[in-house]
C-alpha cells in the first residue's frame, strides 16, 4: 500500500439493490457499482423478500469485484470494510453483513456497521463536501420518508416521518393504478413533465396539521376512486393531468414541511436524500424555494440518491471502528431508528 491512500470497502444489500463501493479515509469515491434487482422484482409488482435475499447471494461478491477492477485497487488496499446492518429486509442484510464480515475476518481488517438512513443522510456530504451543519435534511424513498436535523456529522434527530405510506411508496402506487411501469415513480415523474398540474386537485397529508409528519394514504385513494370512475379512454387521455396533479400533492407535502422544518430548527441548510429525491419537481422547488430563503442548499446527483453503497462508505468516515475479531457477533436489525449508530 506504500504511498497509495487506504480505501474502504463499503456493502450495502438492505432491500432489492447489491451494492458496492470504494471511499477513501479523506472521502473520494473511487468506485461505485449497483446491480439493480427491478427487473426480478417487476412481475411481482414489488420486492419478494426471499428473493431479494438469493439474489443478492449471487451478486454479492461479484458487485466487489467490479468495485474493485472500477478503482484500479486490489484486496490489498482495503484498510476497512464498512456495511449497512439496518433496516431493511433481514434476510438482505444479512447477506451484505455476512459478506463483509467474511471479507474483514479473512484479512484481519476492521469493520464499521452502517445505519442505511445514515447512509442517506451521508449523500449531502458526498455531493457537497462543505455542506455546513446543522442542517435539515428530508429522507425520502421507497421504505422511508423523515425529516431529520443533522446536527454534525454524526448526531442526528428525527423531526416528523410518514404516518403511513412512504413517499415513493405513493408514487409507485400511483404509477402502479396509471398503468406505468415498475417500481413507477421515475415513470410517474417522467409523465407528469407534459402534463397540467392544476387539473385536479388532490389532497395534501396533514397539511394543516402543524407537524412534521408526513401522511400519503388520502392522496393515493383519492387517485383510486378517480380512475374507477373513468372509462380506460378517459384514462389515457388524461393520463398526464392526472400524473402532474398527484406529483404536485406528494411534492407538496414533502417541501412545505421541509422548509417549516428549516425555520423550526434555524438551521442554514437543508438537503433531499433517497431515491425519491431523483423526482425533479422536488428538485426543482427544493432548489428554488429554499435558495430564495437564503439557506444552503444540496440536492445530490441521482448516482447518491437512490440507493448505493458509496454513501456506506460516506457514512463510515464517522461511524465507529471495531477492531478485528469484535465485530463477528454484530447482528442486523429490521428496524433501526435514525437516532441508533450501531456498534456504539
Ligand atoms: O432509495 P431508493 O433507491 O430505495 C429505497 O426504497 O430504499 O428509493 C426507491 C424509490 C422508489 O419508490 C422509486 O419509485 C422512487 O424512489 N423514485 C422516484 C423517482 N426515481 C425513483 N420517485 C419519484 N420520482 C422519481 N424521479
Ligand atoms: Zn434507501
Amino acid at each position: 500500500m506504500s504511498g497509495r491512500e487506504e480505501l474502504i470497502l463499503a456493502i450495502e444489500t438492505s432491500c432489492d439493490d447489491t451494492a458496492a463501493a470504494l471511499i477513501t479515509v479523506s472521502g473520494e469515491v473511487r468506485a461505485s457499482v449497483s446491480a439493480s434487482q427491478d427487473a426480478i422484482h417487476e412481475r411481482y409488482g414489488g420486492v419478494v423478500p426471499e428473493v431479494a435475499s438469493r439474489a443478492h447471494v449471487e451478486r454479492a461478491s461479484v458487485v466487489v469485484r467490479e468495485a474493485l477492477l472500477e478503482a484500479g485497487a486490489s484486496i490489498e488496499d482495503v484498510g476497512r470494510v464498512a456495511v449497512t446492518v439496518g433496516p431493511g429486509l433481514i434476510g438482505a442484510l444479512l447477506v451484505g453483513l455476512h459478506t463483509a464480515k467474511a471479507i474483514a475476518w479473512a484479512r484481519r481488517l476492521p469493520l464499521t456497521p452502517v445505519n442505511h438512513l445514515h447512509g442517506h443522510l451521508a449523500a449531502a456530504w458526498l455531493a457537497d463536501p462543505d455542506a455546513p451543519c446543522p442542517m435539515v435534511t428530508l429522507v425520502a424513498s421507497g421504505g422511508h420518508t423523515l425529516l431529520v436535523r443533522v446536527s454534525d456529522r454524526r448526531t442526528f434527530t428525527l423531526l416528523g416521518q410518514t404516518l403511513d405510506d412512504a413517499a415513493g411508496e405513493a408514487f409507485d402506487k400511483g404509477a402502479r393504478l396509471l398503468g406505468l411501469g415498475y417500481p413507477g415513480g421515475r415513470e410517474l415523474d417522467l409523465l407528469a413533465e407534459t402534463g397540467d398540474a392544476h387539473a385536479f386537485d388532490f389532497p395534501i397529508g396533514l397539511k394543516r396539521s402543524g407537524s412534521l409528519d408526513f401522511s400519503f394514504s388520502g392522496v393515493k385513494t383519492s387517485l383510486f376512486y378517480l380512475l374507477r370512475s373513468w372509462t380506460a379512454e378517459e384514462r389515457a387521455a388524461r393520463a398526464a393531468d392526472v400524473a402532474a396533479s398527484y406529483r404536485r400533492a406528494v411534492v407538496e407535502a414533502l417541501v412545505s414541511k421541509l422548509l417549516a422544518a428549516a425555520e423550526a430548527e434555524g438551521v442554514a441548510a437543508v438537503a433531499i436524500a433517497g431515491g425519491v429525491a431523483a423526482n425533479s419537481l422536488l428538485r426543482r422547488r427544493v432548489e428554488r424555494e429554499a435558495g430564495e430563503r437564503g439557506l444552503h442548499v444540496v440536492v445530490p446527483p441521482l448516482r447518491f440518491c437512490t440507493d448505493n453503497a458509496a454513501m456506506i462508505g460516506a457514512a463510515a468516515l464517522t461511524g465507529p471502528v471495531l477492531a478485528y475479531p469484535d465485530y463477528l457477533g454484530l447482528e442486523a436489525s429490521a428496524s433501526l431508528s435514525i437516532e441508533v449508530t450501531p456498534g456504539v
